[in-house]
């Protein structure tokens, strides 16, 4: 099967049965992100980026949803698409029964209060010229919350983060990363959000720190009964702080499954990879690393069928001829035509036998070898 890129006619996926739907706070449904792009001095007329392509999914009150996926795939996208910092191309965003991508600006700022973003780069994210105060002060004006009494409630937002109140005087630049991001959590808590889509919020910290970042927002969620879209380019990261988790790869959900289920039993190629990379934590063992060939297509033309046919081991013609539809039963969605003959979840168990010893971890590892080591599909 050749590996080179077919389609450009987007192949947005049929909304699934999204996890925590019965009672969703966020239902978002065939969202769609193209966005035009030139193609430059040498192209043929204009191109469109496929940065999201027809993403389903709920989170219930109360609780984190994971979206996963290599760099480039459409995360943060679908994240200011939840928040209607962008315009969506197709498909809907409702936040507690409310249509939110056809809502007029000015009902859309009284929604806005309840959604908001951390970043992933807490210092760009903060003035430089505003003391802590004044940040934290800011969105209590705008909203006319706290009247009266904003110094106190900037002190109280400062404790709720673990941060002493004579910070409020100093300016970003006083701070390490992770006391930082600290800061940004705050100013996104000042307006008493309901749901928060942290984009990455640890990414650019020492792994030291990431864990006390990790842990505050989950103090936080049961404190304030917050529910969080949780961004991450890594499982790791995701492990204790889902509820669910949605893979994504070029655009669109590969898999979604309740947080132990797809921990415990991978269904798709992409999620196997991705968890392949996370290290075991007990000393000496390690899982079968399964390593991806090549880089994530151009989403200007996503290859056709199955987007991830291109870095599949297991693709063959069928994958290339048909778009693999996101289905499963108990709430464990996946989009591969393939996985009920492909779900090894033996590779995703510590090596502890040598790999020839173990016929299907063997067979895994032979499957991602790399494409010129392969027997051809
Ligand atoms: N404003 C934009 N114009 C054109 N392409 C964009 C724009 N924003 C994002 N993209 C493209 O959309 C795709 C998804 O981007 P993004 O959502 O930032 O991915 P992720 O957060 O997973 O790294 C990428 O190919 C990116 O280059
Ligand atoms: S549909 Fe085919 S190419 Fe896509 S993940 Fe499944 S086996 Fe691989
Ligand atoms: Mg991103």
């Amino acid at each position: 099967m050749s590996a080179s890129t077919a389609s450009a006619a987007p192949s947005p996926q049929p909304a699934p049965a999204p996890l925590g739907a019965a009672r969703a706070l966020l239902q978002v449904d065939g969202l769609v992100k193209h966005f035009p792009v030139e193609r430059g001095l040498f192209g043929r007329g204009d191109a469109v980026v496929h940065a999201v392509d027809g993403v389903s999914f709920a989170v219930g009150a109360g609780e984190t949803m994971a979206l996963v996926g290599e760099s480039g795939c459409g995360k943060s996208t679908v994240g200011r698409l939840v928040l209607r910092l962008l315009e969506a191309t197709a498909g809907t965003v409702r936040f507690d029964g409310v249509d939110l991508t056809h809502l007029p600006a000015a009902a859309m700022r009284q929604h806005r209060r309840a959604l908001q973003m951390i970043f992933q780069d807490p210092y760009s994210s903060l003035n430089p010229r505003m003391t802590v105060g004044q940040t934290l002060s800011e969105p209590l004006l705008l909203h006319g919350l706290a009247k009266g009494r904003r110094a106190e409630r900037a002190a109280e937002l400062l404790d709720l983060v673990g941060l002493a109140p004579q910070y409020l005087q100093r300016y970003p630049h006083e701070f390490s990363g992770g006391q930082r991001q600290r800061i940004g959590i705050a100013r996104a808590l000042a307006v008493e959000p309901r749901l928060i889509v942290c984009d990455e919020p640890v990414s650019a910290l020492d792994v030291s720190i990431q864990a006390q970042v990790v842990n505050l927002l989950q103090d936080l969620q049961r404190r304030l009964g917050l529910s969080y879209v949780f961004i991450a380019h890594d499982l790791a990261v995701v492990k204790h702080i889902a509820s669910h988790v949605a893979v994504m790869y070029l655009g669109q959900i590969v898999e979604h499954a309740d947080k132990d289920n797809l921990f415990a039993q991978p269904r798709h190629p992409y999620t196997h990879a991705l968890l392949s990379a996370i290290p075991l934590p007990e000393p000496g063992r390690v899982r079968a690393r399964v390593l991806l060939q090549g880089d994530v297509p151009n989403p200007i033309a996503p290859p056709s069928g199955c987007r991830f046919r291109t870095r599949c081991p297991h693709a063959r013609q069928r994958c290339a001829d048909e778009v693999p539809q996101l289905a499963g039963e108990d709430g464990h969605t996946v989009a591969c035509h393939f996985w009920r003959e492909i779900a090894l979840p033996a590779a995703l168990q510590p090596a502890a036998v040598p790999p020839g010893a173990n016929q299907r971890l063997a067979y895994l590892q032979a499957a991602f070898l790399p494409q010129a080591e392969r027997a051809p599909c």
